[in-house]
């Protein structure tokens, strides 16, 4: 258990995480930032009472301001704008960009050793952000996308093959967008090739569904976007590095080599425990994996380019 975890966004996925971070009793406190003033404190309170029924004694704060978070152990960014239908991720950028700079120069200030994760999009640009404001070291400053991008790879798999989702291990890899990299080639079920199960355009379908995943429920939303599987995928990335599981999980991690790929955040299988990203794994790709990873990276890194220039 931590002393003390902040989440920065009391919106649709910043209170679905803090009441699970909550429950799961991941922290003695769990700090609730947002601009809006009441929303976080009548919203954390209302978490904090739940407790005697659902047995957590995790005191729920909320705040508009970071005295209340200084020196949380770990903070996940939350804050921002999310799509509209017919919206890309990119197209926050500017906007997100610029509340994603002002909420991670009060984590610098207030929580200098801090281990940040990132959910605001578009990701990768959001991480890059983060990091550049912070200046924390890049084992401290990743993104959640990869976890959530596998749970909707295995949620199709296992609606459409009629088996338990807990038998299916997938990796996804790339950017958080429609470049992302589902591999095949690690899609197993309970150790079993995907590919004997389903053929090629079958398996494509779903590799399709799972790519446009996020957009799917911002067409029935119409107001908002995703934020159970996100905050759930949040959740069993905090649980890796509060209870250091070194569990393999993929991250939007900033890219030093890997892959033969730089100066980018890109989705990886990473090891994560107390020391947030320990190690970045390099599996091996086919040809088409790697163009595929190349070309992600490469969209990941124009959007980059294209926030520098908003900026000048
Ligand atoms: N500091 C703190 N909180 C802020 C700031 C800021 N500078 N700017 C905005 N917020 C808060 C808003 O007041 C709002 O309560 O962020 C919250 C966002 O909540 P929602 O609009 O419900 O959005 P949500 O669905 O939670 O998505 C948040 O996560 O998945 C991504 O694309 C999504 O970028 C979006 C983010």
């Amino acid at each position: 258990m931590l002393e003390k975890i902040t989440v920065v966004g009391a919106g649709h996925v910043g209170e679905t995480l803090a009441i699970q971070l909550a429950k799961e009793g991941l922290a003695r406190q769990v700090v609730v930032v947002d601009i809006l003033e009441g929303i976080p404190q009548g919203k954390a309170l209302d978490m904090f009472e739940s407790g005697p029924v659902d047995g957590f004694d995790t005191q729920v704060i909320g705040t508009n301001s970071y005295a209340e978070a200084k020196d949380s152990e770990l903070v996940v960014i939350t804050a921002g704008v999310p799509r509209k239908p017919g919206m890309s991720r990119d197209d926050l950028l500017a906007t997100n960009a610029d509340i994603v700079r002002s909420v991670a120069e009060g984590v610098r200030k207030a929580c200098p050793k801090a281990i940040v994760i990132v959910v605001s999009n578009p990701l990768d640009v959001m991480c890059y952000v983060t990091k550049e404001t912070t200046k924390f070291p890049a084992n401290r400053v990743f993104g959640m996308a990869g976890v959530l991008d596998t749970a909707r790879f295995r949620t199709f798999i296992a609606e459409r093959l009629k088996v338990s989702v807990e038998d299916i291990q997938t990796l996804v890899l790339g950017g958080h967008g429609d470049t992302m990299v589902p591999l095949t080639s690690y899609t197993c079920i309970s150790g079993i090739p995907l590919t004997q199960f389903l053929d090629q355009q079958e398996i494509d379908g779903l590799i399709e569904r799972t790519r446009k995943g996020g957009a799917e429920i911002v067409g029935y939303l119409k107001t908002g976007s995703a934020y159970y599987a996100p905050s759930a995928a949040v959740v069993q990335m905090v649980k890796a590095i509060v209870q250091d599981k070194k569990r393999i999980l993929p991250c939007a991690a900033w890219m030093e080599g890997q892959y033969g790929i730089k100066d980018t955040y890109l989705g990886v299988p990473c090891k994560l425990g107390r020391g947030g990203i320990e190690q970045i794994v390099e599996v091996q790709l086919t040809d088409d994996e790697r163009a595929a990873l190349n070309k992600s990276a490469e969209h990941v890194r124009s959007t980059i380019a294209a926030l520098k220039e908003l900026k000048r």
